[in-house]
């Protein structure tokens, strides 16, 4: 069965039965491993930093001669598998990470195993990828679209508001492709063009406005409500003035899900202002799209089916392994029209391998691509999407439990209401605690200390100049028992480090 193998040329494969054997052997031992480790989650600290005598490995040259395979994998359970930064725990909440499941790490073995290369061609992963954009295009009512996974959230906006800034500038006669933002001496001086979201849009819009050659000038910031939600009036107006001011608006981001709040915008007006005012429209659905799944919820996010283009995270709220996310485009013929690209050592025929062309790398900036779609399509085929729903609606249940618990506690103090999965707060002694700065020195320390003892990991922002401790819930394997130890220990540390400071 096994091909002869020889000992005259090099490959990274294994030689003999023997060696086959060995690493069958160290494969099942590091799934052992990490399933051992995934069950003994909740009997662990959270995080534990690397202690410093095991920092040496990672200052050692780069090996011009290996240690074999075993060793290779002794090195990485003893002096990686332990020092992670807990977002895999049952009560890690910091930032917006997801935990990941059993199954998509499996998933994303078999997907390195097959290593398929999802530039697109005629194979059966480029068929997976296009039937799980599809299910996500039609529960997040955009039936029809076009669709890419990529990396993060970042990416998948970005793309959403390059596909806007072509097109836009297509519409008023402009080839965004062809030359880009920049004046030519031949032709007339282009109007800037700029684009909108809320004060509360995540960093990347910031990052989009500079790698899209529109420069941090062109990202326009429209002030929030009190519940962090974009004022519209305000954005009215302010794409009123711009537009007497010479410049050329073409996009709205509205955001589903805020990262310091949980703020949803009032998506459908923002629709109706882009349909009157002929812009884009954008939704960063980072984690918040994800409650389209959810039947109970699905309203929050109304307005979104009307965008132009939508990008969310599956290694967020919907517990994939990074790294996971979305685009969708609802109009395929602009997606296309955005990235396609022809060269000859990509030729299409009818026949084939490369039958079919290469539809993913014409829908973005990546020619090479792995097989993300893969640990997505195994979930949801394993569990389906009333599942994925279920424990979103959980997480969004334990986050109100955790409100109830805030708001009655006389030493906690919620700092911004807490819409979806997000719950800022603090510790506030009986005492009052003192100014502002003393209060973030206070919770400054509870938070680090929570962390550094491994009991829970939260993460902090800042609202209106007030730092809070920030609870973002995107954990499936969080329990309610789990709530309650934050609760108690940041009460407990906040206590520990007030007394201390008397
Ligand atoms: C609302 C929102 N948009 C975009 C992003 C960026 O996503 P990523 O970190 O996957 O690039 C985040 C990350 O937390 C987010 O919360």
């Amino acid at each position: 069965m096994t091909p002869a193998q020889t000992a005259d040329r090099l490959t990274f494969d294994p030689v003999t039965e023997a060696d086959w054997a060995a690493l069958r052997e160290l494969g099942h031992r590091m799934l052992d491993d990490l399933l051992d480790a995934q069950r003994a989650l909740p009997y662990t600290p959270v995080w534990r930093p690397l202690p410093g005598t095991k920092r040496q490995l990672f200052d050692a040259p780069g090996p011009v001669h290996g240690v074999g395979a075993d060793a290779a994998y002794e090195r990485f359970r003893t002096h990686v598998l332990p020092y992670g930064n807990g977002n895999w725990h049952p009560r890690f909440f910091g930032w917006v990470q997801g935990n990941g499941t059993p199954l998509a790490m499996l998933s994303d073995m078999l997907a390195a195993g097959m290593n398929p290369h999802l530039a697109g061609f005629n194979q059966a992963p480029a068929q997976v990828e296009r039937q799980v954009v599809g299910w996500f295009a039609e529960w997040m009512g955009m039936p029809g679209a076009s669709g890419l996974f990529v990396t993060g959230g970042t990416m998948a906006n970005v793309h959403g508001v390059a596909c806007a800034r072509i097109t836009q500038a297509r519409a008023l006669g402009r080839n965004a492709r062809q030359d880009g933002v920049q004046a030519w001496p031949d032709a007339p001086s282009p109007a800037p063009l700029v684009f909108y979201g809320s004060t509360e849009t995540h960093g990347w819009a910031r990052k989009a406005a500079e790698w899209l050659g529109l420069g941090d000038r062109a990202w326009r910031r429209v002030p929030v409500h009190t519940d962090y939600t974009m004022q519209l009036e305000a954005l009215a107006q302010m794409i009123a003035d711009d537009r007497a001011a010479g410049l050329t608006p073409f996009c709205v981001i509205g955001t589903a899900g805020t990262v310091n709040t949980g703020a949803t915008d009032d998506l459908d007006a923002i629709a109706d202002l882009c349909a009157r005012e002929s812009l884009w429209f954008h939704v960063d659905g980072a984690f918040g799209a994800l409650v389209a799944l959810v039947p109970s919820l699905r309203d929050r996010v109304k307005g979104m089916e009307r965008a132009d283009s939508v990008a969310f995270d599956l290694h967020k709220w919907g517990s994939m392994p990074f790294e996971c996310a979305c685009v969708l485009v609802r109009d395929p013929a602009v997606h296309v029209a955005a990235f396609s690209q022809t060269a000859a050592y990509l030729g299409a025929f009818d026949r084939g391998v490369s039958a079919g062309g290469q539809p993913f790398n014409d829908r973005g900036l990546d020619l090479t691509r792995g097989f993300k779609a893969l640990k997505v399509w195994m979930q949801l085929q394993a569990d389906g999407v009333e599942k994925l729903g279920a424990i979103i609606r959980q997480n969004v249940d334990q986050v109100q439990y955790l409100v109830r618990m805030v708001d009655s506690h006389t030493e906690l103090e919620r700092l911004a209401p807490a819409p979806l999965n997000i719950v800022c707060f603090r510790y506030r002694p009986a005492t009052g605690g003192g100014d502002e700065p003393a209060l973030e020195a206070l919770n400054t320390e509870v938070l680090l200390r929570l962390q550094e003892r491994g009991v829970a990991i939260p993460s902090s922002t800042r609202l209106a100049g007030r730092f809070a401790l920030r609870v973002a819930h995107v954990n499936h394997r969080t329990t309610d028992e789990d709530i309650e130890a934050l609760v108690d220990a940041v009460v407990a540390i906040g206590r520990e480090v007030a007394n201390a400071g008397r």
